[in-house]
Protein backbone atom coordinates (compact mmCIF):
# COMPACT_ATOMS: atom_id res chain seq x y z
CA UNK A 1 0.00 0.00 0.00
CA UNK A 2 0.57 3.45 -0.48
CA UNK A 3 -0.61 6.71 2.04
CA UNK A 4 -0.24 9.88 0.06
CA UNK A 5 -1.44 13.13 1.26
CA UNK A 6 -1.02 16.45 -0.95
CA UNK A 7 -1.44 20.06 0.36
CA UNK A 8 -0.55 23.52 -1.48
CA UNK A 9 1.04 26.66 1.01
CA UNK A 10 1.39 30.28 -0.06
CA UNK A 11 4.28 32.07 -0.02
CA UNK A 12 4.32 35.11 2.48
CA UNK A 13 5.87 38.70 1.91
CA UNK A 14 7.59 39.91 5.29
CA UNK A 15 6.05 43.75 5.60
CA UNK A 16 8.82 43.54 8.86
CA UNK A 17 11.52 42.36 7.79
CA UNK A 18 12.78 39.77 9.60
CA UNK A 19 16.84 39.44 9.25
CA UNK A 20 19.51 38.22 11.92
CA UNK A 21 19.50 35.14 14.17
CA UNK A 22 20.45 34.62 17.50
CA UNK A 23 20.29 31.04 17.57
CA UNK A 24 21.23 29.60 13.84
CA UNK A 25 20.25 25.97 14.20
CA UNK A 26 16.75 26.39 15.93
CA UNK A 27 16.77 29.17 13.65
CA UNK A 28 15.87 31.56 16.42
CA UNK A 29 15.28 35.48 14.88
CA UNK A 30 17.03 38.87 16.77
CA UNK A 31 13.57 40.41 15.97
CA UNK A 32 9.53 39.89 15.72
CA UNK A 33 8.36 40.26 12.12
CA UNK A 34 4.94 40.38 10.25
CA UNK A 35 4.29 39.25 6.59
CA UNK A 36 1.17 39.41 4.60
CA UNK A 37 0.65 35.48 2.72
CA UNK A 38 -0.15 35.44 -0.84
CA UNK A 39 -3.11 34.25 -2.54
CA UNK A 40 -2.75 30.77 -3.03
CA UNK A 41 -3.79 30.82 -6.09
CA UNK A 42 -0.32 32.59 -7.57
CA UNK A 43 2.82 31.48 -5.86
CA UNK A 44 2.83 28.58 -3.93
CA UNK A 45 4.29 25.57 -3.33
CA UNK A 46 2.41 22.07 -4.05
CA UNK A 47 3.67 19.10 -1.95
CA UNK A 48 2.80 15.11 -2.22
CA UNK A 49 4.20 13.24 0.67
CA UNK A 50 3.73 9.43 0.77
CA UNK A 51 4.57 6.61 2.93
CA UNK A 52 4.76 2.85 2.02
CA UNK A 53 5.99 -0.14 3.33
CA UNK A 54 7.98 -0.86 -0.01
CA UNK A 55 10.35 2.69 0.60
CA UNK A 56 13.62 1.94 1.58
CA UNK A 57 15.02 5.35 2.01
CA UNK A 58 13.31 8.44 2.20
CA UNK A 59 13.83 10.46 -1.02
CA UNK A 60 12.42 13.78 -2.70
CA UNK A 61 12.40 15.78 -5.63
CA UNK A 62 11.99 19.18 -5.98
CA UNK A 63 10.22 20.64 -9.48
CA UNK A 64 11.47 16.91 -10.96
CA UNK A 65 14.73 16.87 -9.75
CA UNK A 66 16.33 14.85 -6.87
CA UNK A 67 17.83 16.46 -4.21
CA UNK A 68 19.58 15.54 -0.91
CA UNK A 69 17.23 15.32 2.22
CA UNK A 70 20.46 15.05 4.39
CA UNK A 71 19.97 18.53 5.31
CA UNK A 72 20.26 20.15 9.00
CA UNK A 73 17.27 21.59 8.21
CA UNK A 74 14.80 18.45 6.06
CA UNK A 75 16.39 16.36 9.29
CA UNK A 76 15.12 18.79 11.86
CA UNK A 77 11.76 19.10 10.25
CA UNK A 78 11.24 15.25 9.73
CA UNK A 79 12.53 14.28 13.16
CA UNK A 80 10.17 17.04 14.82
CA UNK A 81 6.96 15.98 12.86
CA UNK A 82 8.50 11.78 13.15
CA UNK A 83 8.47 12.02 17.41
CA UNK A 84 4.73 14.14 16.89
CA UNK A 85 2.88 11.11 14.37
CA UNK A 86 0.09 9.43 15.90
CA UNK A 87 -1.58 6.01 14.56
CA UNK A 88 -3.13 5.74 10.96
CA UNK A 89 -5.89 3.89 10.04
CA UNK A 90 -7.79 3.29 6.66
CA UNK A 91 -10.05 0.28 6.69
CA UNK A 92 -10.54 0.81 2.35
CA UNK A 93 -6.86 0.53 1.53
CA UNK A 94 -5.71 -1.92 4.34
CA UNK A 95 -3.32 0.67 5.76
CA UNK A 96 -3.02 0.35 9.48
CA UNK A 97 0.00 2.40 11.20
CA UNK A 98 0.92 2.52 14.69
CA UNK A 99 2.49 5.16 16.12
CA UNK A 100 5.83 3.12 16.96
CA UNK A 101 5.83 1.91 12.62
CA UNK A 102 6.58 6.00 12.02
CA UNK A 103 10.35 5.42 13.32
CA UNK A 104 10.35 2.45 10.73
CA UNK A 105 8.38 3.41 7.55
CA UNK A 106 10.40 5.42 4.54
CA UNK A 107 8.75 8.67 3.03
CA UNK A 108 9.01 10.32 -0.65
CA UNK A 109 8.13 13.47 -0.99
CA UNK A 110 7.54 15.27 -4.71
CA UNK A 111 7.50 19.47 -4.12
CA UNK A 112 6.81 22.27 -6.87
CA UNK A 113 7.03 25.83 -6.79
CA UNK A 114 4.73 27.66 -9.76
CA UNK A 115 7.22 30.85 -9.08
CA UNK A 116 11.57 31.15 -9.51
CA UNK A 117 13.01 28.97 -6.56
CA UNK A 118 15.64 31.42 -4.59
CA UNK A 119 15.07 34.39 -6.75
CA UNK A 120 14.45 36.43 -3.42
CA UNK A 121 10.71 35.56 -4.27
CA UNK A 122 10.24 33.74 -0.85
CA UNK A 123 10.48 30.02 -2.08
CA UNK A 124 11.78 28.31 0.83
CA UNK A 125 8.97 29.89 3.39
CA UNK A 126 6.28 28.08 0.99
CA UNK A 127 8.20 24.90 0.54
CA UNK A 128 9.39 24.52 4.11
CA UNK A 129 5.71 25.21 5.74
CA UNK A 130 4.24 22.85 2.98
CA UNK A 131 6.60 20.41 4.10
CA UNK A 132 5.63 20.63 7.22
CA UNK A 133 2.05 20.79 7.01
CA UNK A 134 1.96 18.34 4.67
CA UNK A 135 3.88 15.61 6.67
CA UNK A 136 1.61 16.72 9.71
CA UNK A 137 -1.70 15.44 7.71
CA UNK A 138 0.23 12.05 6.69
CA UNK A 139 1.46 11.23 10.55
CA UNK A 140 -1.82 12.15 11.94
CA UNK A 141 -0.12 14.74 14.18
CA UNK A 142 -2.31 16.19 16.46
CA UNK A 143 -0.96 20.16 16.37
CA UNK A 144 -2.38 23.49 15.85
CA UNK A 145 -1.07 25.51 12.75
CA UNK A 146 0.93 27.62 15.27
CA UNK A 147 2.62 24.56 16.97
CA UNK A 148 3.63 23.52 13.22
CA UNK A 149 5.14 27.16 12.60
CA UNK A 150 7.72 26.25 14.85
CA UNK A 151 8.96 22.79 13.25
CA UNK A 152 8.47 25.09 10.01
CA UNK A 153 10.63 27.58 11.36
CA UNK A 154 13.43 25.31 11.61
CA UNK A 155 13.42 24.44 7.99
CA UNK A 156 13.21 28.33 7.07
CA UNK A 157 12.83 31.09 9.42
CA UNK A 158 9.95 32.75 6.75
CA UNK A 159 8.39 29.64 6.37
CA UNK A 160 7.08 30.04 10.18
CA UNK A 161 4.59 32.68 8.69
CA UNK A 162 3.20 30.93 5.72
CA UNK A 163 1.20 28.58 8.06
CA UNK A 164 -1.55 31.09 8.07
CA UNK A 165 -2.99 33.54 5.59
CA UNK A 166 -3.98 37.17 5.67
CA UNK A 167 -1.27 39.19 8.48
CA UNK A 168 0.51 36.95 10.23
CA UNK A 169 3.33 37.72 13.09
CA UNK A 170 6.59 35.88 14.03
CA UNK A 171 7.10 36.07 17.37
CA UNK A 172 10.36 35.91 18.56
CA UNK A 173 10.44 34.29 21.76
CA UNK A 174 12.52 34.01 24.73
CA UNK A 175 13.28 30.34 25.68
CA UNK A 176 16.30 29.16 24.47
CA UNK A 177 14.79 26.25 23.14
CA UNK A 178 12.78 27.72 20.54
CA UNK A 179 9.40 26.78 21.91
CA UNK A 180 7.77 30.15 21.97
CA UNK A 181 9.08 31.45 18.57
CA UNK A 182 6.11 30.62 16.48
CA UNK A 183 3.65 32.26 14.37
CA UNK A 184 0.42 33.70 14.87
CA UNK A 185 -2.73 35.30 12.50
CA UNK A 186 -3.02 38.80 13.41
CA UNK A 187 -6.21 39.15 11.05
CA UNK A 188 -7.54 36.38 8.27
CA UNK A 189 -7.80 37.71 4.39
CA UNK A 190 -11.06 38.91 4.50
CA UNK A 191 -10.05 41.64 7.17
CA UNK A 192 -7.85 44.19 4.32
CA UNK A 193 -9.12 42.45 0.98
CA UNK A 194 -9.45 45.38 -1.10
CA UNK A 195 -5.14 45.49 -0.67
CA UNK A 196 -3.73 44.38 -4.65
CA UNK A 197 -0.53 43.02 -4.47
CA UNK A 198 1.79 43.21 -7.80
CA UNK A 199 5.18 41.52 -8.19
CA UNK A 200 7.31 43.33 -10.84
CA UNK A 201 9.55 40.62 -11.48
CA UNK A 202 13.34 42.58 -12.20
CA UNK A 203 15.31 38.94 -12.55
CA UNK A 204 14.09 35.44 -12.10
CA UNK A 205 18.08 34.66 -11.24
CA UNK A 206 19.74 32.71 -8.43
CA UNK A 207 20.59 35.52 -5.99
CA UNK A 208 24.12 35.92 -5.11
CA UNK A 209 24.39 35.78 -1.36
CA UNK A 210 21.70 33.71 0.44
CA UNK A 211 19.75 34.82 3.38
CA UNK A 212 21.60 32.51 5.54
CA UNK A 213 24.96 33.45 4.57
CA UNK A 214 23.77 37.41 4.16
CA UNK A 215 22.31 37.29 7.70
CA UNK A 216 24.87 35.78 9.37
CA UNK A 217 27.33 38.04 7.94
CA UNK A 218 25.10 41.06 9.45
CA UNK A 219 24.48 39.79 12.42
CA UNK A 220 28.80 39.76 12.71
CA UNK A 221 29.72 43.00 11.50
CA UNK A 222 26.97 45.41 11.14
CA UNK A 223 26.11 47.82 13.85
CA UNK A 224 22.98 49.14 12.15
CA UNK A 225 21.52 45.66 12.69
CA UNK A 226 22.17 46.00 16.59
CA UNK A 227 20.34 49.16 16.24
CA UNK A 228 17.51 47.88 14.34
CA UNK A 229 16.40 45.12 16.17
CA UNK A 230 16.75 46.31 19.55
CA UNK A 231 15.21 49.99 18.93
CA UNK A 232 13.53 50.42 15.94
CA UNK A 233 11.48 46.95 14.93
CA UNK A 234 9.93 46.83 18.52
CA UNK A 235 8.00 49.97 18.16
CA UNK A 236 7.26 49.29 14.57
CA UNK A 237 6.01 45.68 15.04
CA UNK A 238 3.04 47.79 17.67
CA UNK A 239 2.47 50.83 14.71
CA UNK A 240 2.02 47.99 11.75
CA UNK A 241 0.07 46.05 14.02
CA UNK A 242 -2.59 49.15 14.65
CA UNK A 243 -1.98 50.31 10.72
CA UNK A 244 -3.43 46.73 9.68
CA UNK A 245 -6.19 46.48 12.35
CA UNK A 246 -7.34 50.09 11.38
CA UNK A 247 -6.70 49.34 7.52
CA UNK A 248 -4.88 52.57 7.95
CA UNK A 249 -2.93 52.39 4.31
CA UNK A 250 -0.86 55.41 4.79
CA UNK A 251 0.55 54.28 8.04
CA UNK A 252 0.93 50.93 6.69
CA UNK A 253 2.90 52.07 3.32
CA UNK A 254 5.02 54.29 5.21
CA UNK A 255 6.27 51.74 7.73
CA UNK A 256 6.50 49.10 4.91
CA UNK A 257 8.45 51.19 2.82
CA UNK A 258 10.89 52.43 5.55
CA UNK A 259 11.68 48.96 6.72
CA UNK A 260 12.19 47.50 3.41
CA UNK A 261 14.57 50.34 3.53
CA UNK A 262 16.17 49.52 6.69
CA UNK A 263 16.87 46.11 5.87
CA UNK A 264 18.47 47.11 2.59
CA UNK A 265 20.69 49.57 4.69
CA UNK A 266 21.76 46.89 6.99
CA UNK A 267 22.48 44.83 3.86
CA UNK A 268 25.15 48.21 2.91
CA UNK A 269 26.14 48.09 6.54
CA UNK A 270 27.23 44.57 6.60
CA UNK A 271 30.63 43.75 5.57
CA UNK A 272 31.19 43.16 2.94
CA UNK A 273 28.21 44.66 1.76
CA UNK A 274 25.55 43.13 0.16
CA UNK A 275 23.65 44.13 -2.59
CA UNK A 276 20.33 42.75 -3.52
CA UNK A 277 18.64 45.39 -5.26
CA UNK A 278 19.64 46.83 -8.61
CA UNK A 279 18.82 50.16 -10.62
CA UNK A 280 15.76 48.75 -11.57
CA UNK A 281 14.55 47.96 -8.11
CA UNK A 282 15.92 51.69 -7.32
CA UNK A 283 14.48 53.22 -10.16
CA UNK A 284 10.51 51.14 -9.17
CA UNK A 285 11.32 52.86 -5.62
CA UNK A 286 11.73 56.48 -6.83
CA UNK A 287 8.59 55.80 -9.07
CA UNK A 288 6.42 55.01 -6.35
CA UNK A 289 7.78 57.43 -3.91
CA UNK A 290 7.07 60.38 -6.70
CA UNK A 291 3.62 59.10 -7.16
CA UNK A 292 2.72 59.07 -3.90
CA UNK A 293 4.32 62.48 -3.34
CA UNK A 294 2.21 63.67 -5.65
CA UNK A 295 -1.03 62.06 -4.85
CA UNK A 296 -0.44 63.29 -1.28
CA UNK A 297 -1.27 60.38 0.71
CA UNK A 298 0.43 57.22 -0.22
CA UNK A 299 -1.16 54.94 -2.95
CA UNK A 300 1.02 52.06 -2.92
CA UNK A 301 3.69 50.41 -0.85
CA UNK A 302 6.80 49.00 -1.81
CA UNK A 303 9.05 46.17 -0.21
CA UNK A 304 11.67 44.16 -1.55
CA UNK A 305 13.20 40.88 0.08
CA UNK A 306 17.04 38.95 -0.57
CA UNK A 307 16.76 40.27 -4.29
CA UNK A 308 15.83 42.43 -6.60
CA UNK A 309 11.93 41.88 -7.23
CA UNK A 310 9.71 44.37 -5.80
CA UNK A 311 6.41 43.52 -3.92
CA UNK A 312 4.35 46.65 -4.05
CA UNK A 313 0.71 46.53 -2.65
CA UNK A 314 -1.26 48.78 -3.90
CA UNK A 315 -4.54 50.56 -1.64
CA UNK A 316 -7.23 49.16 -4.11
CA UNK A 317 -7.64 48.08 -7.19
CA UNK A 318 -8.05 51.18 -8.95
CA UNK A 319 -4.79 52.10 -7.50
CA UNK A 320 -2.82 48.94 -8.60
CA UNK A 321 -4.84 49.84 -12.42
CA UNK A 322 -2.60 53.27 -12.01
CA UNK A 323 0.12 51.56 -10.82
CA UNK A 324 0.61 48.97 -13.48
CA UNK A 325 0.17 52.06 -16.20
CA UNK A 326 2.88 54.01 -14.76
CA UNK A 327 5.09 50.72 -14.44
CA UNK A 328 4.60 50.56 -18.09
CA UNK A 329 5.10 53.92 -18.91
CA UNK A 330 8.66 53.98 -16.61
CA UNK A 331 9.48 50.70 -18.54
CA UNK A 332 8.24 49.92 -21.59
CA UNK A 333 7.66 46.27 -23.20
CA UNK A 334 11.49 47.70 -25.52
CA UNK A 335 13.35 48.77 -22.29
CA UNK A 336 16.55 47.24 -21.20
CA UNK A 337 15.17 46.76 -18.20
CA UNK A 338 13.92 43.18 -18.31
CA UNK A 339 10.93 44.35 -16.52
CA UNK A 340 7.91 41.13 -16.17
CA UNK A 341 4.91 42.13 -14.33
CA UNK A 342 2.60 39.43 -12.53
CA UNK A 343 -0.35 40.80 -10.88
CA UNK A 344 -1.11 38.84 -7.95
CA UNK A 345 -4.37 38.76 -6.24
CA UNK A 346 -6.23 40.13 -9.20
CA UNK A 347 -6.30 38.56 -12.73
CA UNK A 348 -8.44 41.31 -14.45
CA UNK A 349 -5.85 44.35 -14.08
C1 LIG B 1 14.60 39.04 3.53
O1 LIG B 1 13.70 32.69 5.95
O2 LIG B 1 15.00 32.71 3.79
O3 LIG B 1 12.92 37.42 3.16
O4 LIG B 1 15.82 31.38 8.06
O5 LIG B 1 18.03 31.36 6.92
O6 LIG B 1 16.08 30.21 5.87
P1 LIG B 1 16.55 31.35 6.75
O7 LIG B 1 16.22 32.70 5.97
P2 LIG B 1 14.90 33.13 5.19
O8 LIG B 1 15.06 34.71 5.29
C2 LIG B 1 14.08 35.58 4.80
C3 LIG B 1 14.57 36.98 4.85
C4 LIG B 1 13.70 38.00 4.18
C5 LIG B 1 12.82 38.74 5.18
C6 LIG B 1 11.61 38.01 5.70
O9 LIG B 1 11.03 37.16 5.00
O10 LIG B 1 11.19 38.35 6.82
Amino acid sequence: WVRMVTAQTPTNIAVIKYWGKRDETLILPVNDSISVTLDPAHLCTTTTVAVSPSFDQDRMWLNGKEISLSGGRYQNCLREIRARACAVEDKEKGIKIAKKDWEKLHLHVASYNNFPTAAGLASSAAGFACLVFALAKLMNAKEDNSELSAIARQGSGSACRSLFGGFVKWIMGKAEDGSDSLAVQLVDEKHWDELVIIIAVVSSRQKETSSTTGMRDSVETSLLLQHRAKEVVPKRIKQMEEAIKNRDFGSFAQLSCADSNQFHAVCLDTCPPIFYMNDTSHRIISCVEKWNCSEGTPQVAYTFDAGPNAVLIAHNRKAATQLMQKLLFCFPPSSDADLNSYVIGDKSI
